[in-house]
């Protein structure tokens, strides 16, 4: 869960439980990206998982920047965000593959597109088990073409950003109970279910429908060692029904978050905002100014459309309850 959430401690609590933890370092610069796998290593001696964002196109001309810049204005003034934005692009992903090569995480999983079949075999060599993340079948097709050792099948119920790289984000955006049997179908390598999973009958049923694991960001986001703020978390726990849409206004790349103010006001001029990186700079200080006054009308909230089941706890208890569930789902069977 790249940005705020991830911590160290979240990702060594939930290997050190005996699931997979995963670091989301996408933003992380080379040798920061090298001292936080440090670090994690420093916690737990579990395997673990790094995770990037393949490069993507961008679309951010200046006329859309600026014309974000004017939008932004009233948010900019309301949180006293005096500096200008400046716009950031992504770390250089060959430099970050080069330390995650040299520094051997157990997997290394991306999001956004897909690595070409000599960047997964330089991995692989490396002794690195490679994941890459689809949300439709031509695009599980595309990452097994490209060598992958397993596929994150990402449901449209997934909190934050979407996957997709090959069609449109409208297009890719396949309920989970659909989405996994098809890829199972199409794909030899396992099938890794995301999205709107939260308990044991959610891991349960992704089992049933041929998954081979399952992914869990919304769950652990607000467990004790996530970096979310409070008034992200309290918003997530005080939910009694779905309040989440998928929107482009925070980063300028779809995600899913809790409906706010600033995306509702943002998303009436969504053709006229930047792409991803752009976006996401030119929010920034917005988003953190908001959280530190504890005001969840111009954050992102990332969450998926399970998030009414989440439960706040540490997270490797997270983790045993979703094992001991699981296990008693299974053994129960169906009970029509
Ligand atoms: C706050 C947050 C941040 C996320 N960041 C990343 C990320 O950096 N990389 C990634 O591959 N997936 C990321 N995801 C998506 C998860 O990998 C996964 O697809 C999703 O959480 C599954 O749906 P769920 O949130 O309903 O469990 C993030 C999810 C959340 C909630």
């Amino acid at each position: 869960m790249a940005g705020e959430p991830d911590r160290p401690e979240l990702t060594a609590a939930v290997s050190s439980a005996g699931g997979l933890g995963s670091a989301g370092v996408a933003y992380l610069q080379p040798e920061s990206l090298r001292e936080h796998i440090r670090i994690i290593r420093g916690l737990t001696d579990r395997p673990f998982a790094v995770n990037l964002f393949a490069p993507a196109p961008s679309d951010a001309s200046p006329e859309k920047i600026a014309r974000a810049r004017e939008l932004l204005g009233p948010l900019r003034s309301r949180f006293g965000v005096t500096d200008e934005a400046p716009i950031l692009t992504m770390p250089d992903f060959e430099a970050q593959l080069a330390v995650v090569i040299e520094e051997k995480p157990a997997v290394l999983s991306f999001t956004f597109g897909n690595l070409t079949g000599q960047q997964v075999a330089r991995l692989k060599n490396a002794g690195i088990v490679v994941v890459g993340t689809a949300t439709t079948v031509p695009e599980a097709e595309a990452l097994e073409a490209s060598g992958v050792d397993a596929i994150v099948a990402q449901g449209a119920e997934a909190g934050a950003h979407r996957g997709t790289f090959l069609k449109s984000f409208s297009q890719s955006l396949i309920g989970l109970m659909a989405l996994v049997p098809a890829m199972v179908d199409r794909v030899r390598v396992p099938v890794i279910a995301a999205g709107g999973i939260m308990d044991g009958r959610g891991i349960a049923a992704a089992l049933m429908l041929g998954a081979t694991g399952v992914q869990l960001g919304t769950a652990f986001l607000v467990s004790s060692e996530s970096g979310a703020d409070r008034s992200w978390k309290n918003e997530i726990l005080a939910l009694t029904s779905d309040r989440t849409q998928v929107s482009r206004v925070y980063s300028g790349r779809p995600a899913r978050g809790i409906r706010n103010l600033m995306m509702e006001t943002l998303e009436t001029h969504i053709e006229e905002l930047p792409g991803f990186p752009a976006m996401n700079s030119l929010t920034r200080a917005i988003r953190s100014a908001a959280a530190k006054s504890g005001d969840t009308g111009a954050q992102s909230l990332w969450a998926g459309q399970g998030a009414v089941l989440a439960r706040a706890m540490p997270a490797g208890d997270l983790l045993r309850a979703l094992a001991d569930e699981t296990g008693r789902r299974l053994d129960e069977g169906y009970r029509g």
